[in-house]
């Protein structure tokens, strides 16, 4: 069996992080989401894996190399237009050739990865294999209606949801899905869509078999979505301390701190994670927090935030939380009091409080 990750897509709802850098790298609990798929596609025994790329091609191709870091194989395919997932599937005939493949949503993180799943559909040869999950805002995702456990219907982001099923970005297929992707049309948005290609191979009477998961599953969109999979990864974390804490600091509950990072005169507290290089000086970093490496962090207090490579936050004598903050950033504050901050910051911007 082969792997499909799809990480091409703009990451509109991300901007302006995704302005200069690919969704799918944003990391949690400091690692890039699109790494976490490769894991779970590799602990599944895939090590064939295909990954599509769109605009940002050079970046993921830079992160993830040729795959041999996770003993996998990595074919890079170029989509050149995002139009679509089974468009997507289309670019890819190719590399899939009639191979089995599961097909992985590069901003998706499944907690307890995709082993089982997998296991299933090599073991009952169905043409399709879908992941439901109980969702409060099914208007936002493919929804699935079931009539006796069976899926008779799938529609892409409806209005009126006839269901609370979301479709997950996890599908298992076989061959018989390059004839449904070539027999559907274009969608209002303007894309080639898989849930409409799942819904021919339906009506079409092929073997389409679902799965409802009760366990923890994030599409990574926006922002609350992303601190959200922070959260739950920072909460996987075992304390590991390999940088430098001197005696005026308290390190309480899971935390990890990398190689090369120094904390100094303030506390840490868990889960969190510190990157290699970082200096935390004079500062209280609070749970769910990931500060990336290469960072300082002075005289401030921050939780519950991302904190990409090489930022600087310096003297923001409020608390900053719920942020996700891009690389090379500066904030710097000084000694007036502001009732709190919330930021969702670019690459390679300053902010100055004053
Ligand atoms: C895509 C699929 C949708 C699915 C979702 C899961 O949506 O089209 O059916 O529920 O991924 O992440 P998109 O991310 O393209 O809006």
């Amino acid at each position: 069996m082969k792997g499909l990750i799809l990480s091409g897509g703009h990451g509109t709802r991300l901007r302006p992080i995704t302005h200069t850098s690919a969704k799918q790298l944003v990391p949690v609990a400091n690692k890039p989401i699109l790494f976490y798929g490769i894991e779970a596609l590799r602990d599944a025994g895939i090590f064939d894996i295909g990954i599509i790329v769109g605009d940002t091609k050079e970046e993921i191709k830079k992160a993830c190399g040729d795959g041999s870091r996770w003993e996998v194989k990595l074919t890079y395919i170029e989509q050149l237009k995002p139009l679509g997932l089974a468009h997507a599937v289309l670019t890819a005939q190719n590399f899939l050739q009639d191979s089995d493949f599961i097909m992985y949503l590069g901003d998706n993180v499944i907690k307890g990865g995709v082993k089982d799943f997998v296991e299933e559909f090599k073991h009952q040869k169905p043409t399709a294999q879908i992941l439901l999950v109980k969702v409060p805002n099914p208007e936002q995702f493919g929804v699935a209606e079931l009539s006796q456990q069976k899926v008779i219907r799938l529609v892409e982001k409806p209005k009126q949801p006839k269901s609370d099923l979301a479709l997950v970005g996890v599908y298992l297929f076989n061959s018989a899905i390059f004839k449904a992707a070539k027999s559907i049309d274009y969608s209002q948005r303007g894309e080639l869509e898989i849930t409409d290609a799942l819904q021919w191979l339906i009506d079409h009477g092929f073997d389409v078999r679902s799965h409802i998961i009760k366990g923890w599953w994030k599409d990574t969109g926006k922002l609350e979505d992303m601190l959200e999979a922070n959260r739950m990864m920072c909460d996987e974390l075992e304390t590991k301390i390999l940088g430098v804490v001197d005696e005026k600091s308290k390190i309480e509950f899971k935390v990890v701190i990398e190689k090369g990072a120094e904390i100094k005169n303030s506390i840490i507290r868990g889960p969190s994670i510190i990157g290699a290089h970082t200096k935390i000086i004079d500062s209280y970093v609070g749970p769910f927090t990931a500060i990336s490496e290469n960072c300082e962090i002075q005289g401030s207090e921050i939780e519950h935030s991302i904190v990409l490579e090489g930022s600087r936050i310096s003297q923001i004598r409020n608390r900053i939380s719920d942020s996700l903050i891009g690389k090379n950033v500066e904030i710097i504050g000084n000694e007036r009091r502001i009732k709190n901050h919330q930021f969702m910051v670019g690459d390679s911007s300053r902010i100055e409080l004053i």
